[in-house]
């Protein structure tokens, strides 16, 4: 049997999964993810587009400062303005990576670019060199090169590596090819491209027609070396190829792949759990590897096949991806090294003040509940994660319902006047009356006392763990200016959940305002 290939993983959760609607991340957040895909040994960390706003132009340089175990790369369009920032902002990774890219469809050329072939090999060929000399390790993307001539992207891809690219990426950008289409796209690179051997290939396909682990796959039998994935396929749209599935779909065929990757598998549920609770964006149930049935043995036949044997109906452990037996982990009595070494498990880094203070939200939930699950773990590390970040922090709540039913809210918010938080806390208190209710009513007074007024556009609540002591999670998704802001919550009462969710939606809306993006994504020339 021949050497498996190694594949290189491209995680772009921090760039592509963050242009899901209102999974926009903040700082601390990004540097936790960006940690867990480190320990989760992907091969690569798209950060983030440095031009598009000074706030991802900060996370890319804060990962590429801080987060080392992986080549840190930093996404820009194909001119100098957004080379340069990308470049700046890698500058200080160890093993840093600028990523250019360029329409090359025809429809693209035509309707968005309003250029000509050559003018786009001229400019891919200016774009490349350029980034060439800030860095060593460049990707050239021939954006929508599935719907491109087979001629023309053969030329742009060998005008490209020419110019200096190492890793040339063939974008599915909107989920239009099946897995024979770009199976073929790549064979044809690789039999007509002369210089190809000088370049990595990479497939990013995006999930439309739900085919992008399927055409991702089928790019790498046909010779791609890198797949661009996302934590639970979150990104652009129905989003793109899911890195638990394409990972372990090549580990699990890895007869008939004859390749292998580094990730280690054993972590993915724990990171599709983090990437899940920070964007708030829920794992379906029936998820292949990370849903929670994806293990679920349901039917008396099945069932009964697995107790005599379980290869009868199992093409994987559960616990090959992290779900163990039982995830009940800590008491009342459990200490707080166990609790940091369990949220290590569970994706998070707790240190100093960050641990101390969900060791004391976890004693308070050990007091309440009788059972503490990873989930409700968790849950407080996530609520924690932001305390240092949100510049409103919820100190109180009160309501009432008057006698002739009228809903009466009284909230007191602290506001830190430091950037990090560690500055003077100002204390503020309103009272609202009226409202569709009392929790309506808590709203309007966060409002009012953050003078942010949002449009409540989906509200939900559901339990992160087992039992009827379980904690609830609410999730609220506001409108501001045109633009969907994501809040989470958690709490054993679901109307605190429910509150700390509507700030936390407010607080994100505080920290973009003042400092709206350089440039819009979706307005790309
Ligand atoms: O889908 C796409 O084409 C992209 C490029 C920026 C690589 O995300
Ligand atoms: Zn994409």
């Amino acid at each position: 049997m021949s050497t498996p290939r190694k594949i290189t993983i491209f995680d772009t959760t921090l760039r592509d999964g963050e242009q899901s609607p209102g999974a926009s991340m903040n700082l601390h957040e990004k540097l936790e993810i960006a940690q867990a895909l480190v320990d989760l040994q992907v091969d690569v960390i798209e950060a983030g587009f440095p031009i598009a706003s000074p706030g991802d132009f900060e996370a890319v340089q804060a990962i590429a400062r801080k987060v080392t175990g992986a080549t840190i790369c930093g996404l820009a369009r194909c001119n100098d303005q957004d080379i340069d920032r990308a470049g700046e902002a890698i500058h200080d990774a160890p093993d840093g990576r600028i990523h250019v890219f360029l329409a090359t469809s025809a429809i693209h050329r035509e309707f968005k670019l309003k250029m000509g072939k050559e003018e786009i090999i001229a400019r891919a060929v200016a774009g490349v060199s350029r980034a060439r000399k800030l860095c060593d390790n460049i990707e050239f993307s021939p954006e929508d090169a599935a719907r491109t001539e087979p001629d023309f992207l053969c030329e742009v891809v060998e005008a490209a590596i020419a110019a200096g690219a190492t890793t040339v990426n063939i974008p599915d950008t909107v989920g239009y090819a099946t897995p024979a289409h770009m199976g073929g796209v790549i064979k044809d690179l690789v039999n007509r491209v002369p210089n190809i051997d000088r370049a990595v290939i990479s497939v990013h396909c995006h999930d439309d027609l739900g085919m992008a682990v399927a055409n991702s796959l089928a790019g790498v039998e046909n010779g791609a070396g890198q797949i661009e994935c996302t934590i639970n396929g979150i990104g652009e749209r129905a989003g793109n190829c899911s890195l638990e599935e394409v990972v372990m779909a090549i580990r699990t065929r890895a007869d008939y792949y004859q390749a292998s990757t580094n990730v280690v598998a054993a972590r993915l549920l724990s990171t599709s759990r983090l990437v899940s609770s920070v964007t708030g964006l829920e794992v379906q149930r029936n998820k292949a590897i990370v849903g929670r049935n994806a293990f679920a043995h349901e039917a008396g036949i099945h069932q009964d096949g697995m107790l005599k044997e379980r290869s009868t109906y199992e093409i994987m452990r559960p616990e090959d991806v992290g779900f163990q037996k039982t995830d009940l982990v800590l008491g009342k009595h459990s200490g707080r090294a166990a609790l940091a070494d369990r949220a290590k498990a569970l994706g998070y880094h707790l240190e100093g003040e960050e641990l101390q203070r969900v060791f004391e939200e976890f004693k308070k939930l050990a007091d309440k509940k009788k059972e503490v699950y990873d989930s409700d773990i968790a849950a407080i590390a996530d609520k924690q994660v932001n305390v240092f970040t949100d510049p409103w922090q919820l100190k109180s709540y009160e309501m009432k319902t008057s006698g002739d039913g009228i809903p009466a809210a009284t909230v007191t918010l602290l506001r830190s006047t430091a950037e990090n938080g560690e500055g003077e806390l100002e204390e503020r208190t309103d009272t609202y009356f009226g409202g569709d209710g009392p929790l309506d009513a808590i709203f309007r007074v966060i409002e009012k006392i953050t003078e942010i007024r949002v449009v409540v556009r989906d509200y939900r609540v559901h339990s992160v763990s087992q039992g009827k002591d379980a904690q609830g999670e609410s999730t609220i998704d506001v409108e501001f200016n045109g633009q969907l802001y994501r809040g989470r919550g958690v709490s054993t009462d679901t109307i605190e959940a429910s509150t700390l969710a509507f700030l936390n939606a407010v607080n994100r809306v505080a920290m973009t305002e003042g400092r709206p993006p350089t440039v819009d994504f979706r307005d790309l020339v």
